[in-house]
């Protein structure tokens, strides 16, 4: 039974009276105490058609991230407005439930508006990007403390270590969008952390060492051009039947502690479509990804923060991408699509613990 507004609206201020009363705290909701945070994407839409899924987010996870709510899609309907009303809501979500909140994304490639295809010039592009980063950012600080500044700077077909995927930013900024990206968000939240983004750096194939070397010389470029960079962000939407490259991954997060900065784990799901069924091997053999992922993730101590690509199997992008050939339901998440706990939790939780 879908939630109406009404219902929604009774769910934040019953939630902010109990919070008020100091009732609803993190460990009092009876959410495991975790030493490494754990969250989940949250898709405002599915939050309210069904009250499960907001009841489990907050008895499982430390923190939320938008699905969509956060992006230029959703924020930008024309040049100069900004439609903050679903962005709100999750987080308004996220306060009430003690939740913390990541942003997702400030600066992609992807999901732009089309009236980003106008701007004209450099002047503009960097007036239009400055005001986005401060606006967006300054309404959600103390909220938000944790930024994607820069999501999937590498290109697929990667041929190099210097290859960047070409933007509407890029189109009129060159590379320097990306420093200045950071640089605007440092100073607009100098709290915030500020995280660089990437997928497919996880795994051992030719294309995927070569996206991972090539982030790892874009991160070397930001810290060379003085770039506030605090974070790497490893997607890790694992692609079952691809071996993780557990050492490279692993020489790879040592390399990045090293320069300083911190690793999340910012996607995490199991792309399951060429997996084996049923649903208990296929199960096992998600969690048996996942822990691969984490073993190397954490081979050199705890991630800083771990977020799941949502909760439930029933809200997940990956049926309607990767959609199983033997007609199967998709198992991509800890919970299943009744919220029950699979396999993929328990990793989560001694990766966390
Ligand atoms: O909500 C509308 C619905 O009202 C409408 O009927 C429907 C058909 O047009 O679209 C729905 O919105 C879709 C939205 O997902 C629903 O959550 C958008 O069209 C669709 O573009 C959007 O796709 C999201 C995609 O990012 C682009 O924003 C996926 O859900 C989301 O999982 C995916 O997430 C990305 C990360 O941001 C970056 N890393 C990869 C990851 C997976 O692709």
């Amino acid at each position: 039974m879908p939630m109406t507004r009404r219902d929604f609206g009774i769910l934040l201020r019953g939630a902010a009276a109990l919070c008020a009363a100091g009732a609803l705290s993190g460990p009092a909701l009876g959410r495991p105490v975790r030493k490494t945070p754990y969250g989940a994407a949250l898709a405002l839409a599915d939050l309210k058609a069904d009250p499960r899924l907001g009841e489990a987010i907050a008895a499982t996870c430390d923190a939320i991230v938008a699905v969509t709510e956060m992006k230029w899609s959703d924020l930008r309907p024309r040049p100069g407005e900004f439609a903050f009303d679903k962005a709100d809501e999750l987080a308004a979500f996220a306060r009430v439930n003690n939740l913390a909140m990541r942003g997702h994304t400030l600066v992609w490639y992807a999901v732009m508006p089309d009236w980003t295809n106008q701007i004209a010039n450099a002047a503009e592009a960097e007036r239009v990007l400055t005001e986005h980063i401060e606006t967006v950012m300054a309404r959600y600080r103390g909220t938000v403390r944790s930024w994607d500044v820069v999501n999937e700077a590498i290109p697929d077909a990667v041929r190099g270590v210097g290859d960047r995927r070409p933007t509407i930013w890029s189109r009129h900024l060159g590379e320097r969008y990306l420093p200045l990206a950071f640089k605007i968000a440092a100073r607009t939240d100098p709290a915030a952390e500020l995280v660089l983004n990437e997928y497919d750096v996880e795994f051992g194939d030719t294309r995927c060492r070569t996206k991972r070397a090539a982030f790892r010389n874009l991160v070397h470029q930001l810290l060379d051009a003085g770039a506030p960079l605090h974070a790497v962000g490893l997607q890790c939407h694992l692609r079952g039947g691809m071996p993780v490259d557990r050492e490279g991954l692993a020489a790879f997060v040592a390399e990045m502690r090293g320069l300083g900065l911190k690793c999340l784990v910012t996607e995490l799901d199991v792309i399951d479509q060429k997996l084996p069924g049923p649903a208990a091997a296929l199960d096992q053999a998600v969690a048996s990804q996942v822990d691969a992922v984490l073993s190397a993730a954490t081979a050199g101590g705890p991630l800083d923060m771990l977020m799941t690509w949502g909760l439930s199997d029933r809200y997940s992008w990956i049926p309607y991408s990767y959609p199983r050939r033997d007609g199967l339901p998709n198992r991509p998440l800890p919970l299943d699509r009744d919220f029950r706990r699979k396999p993929f939790m328990d990793v989560i939780d001694q990766f966390t613990s």
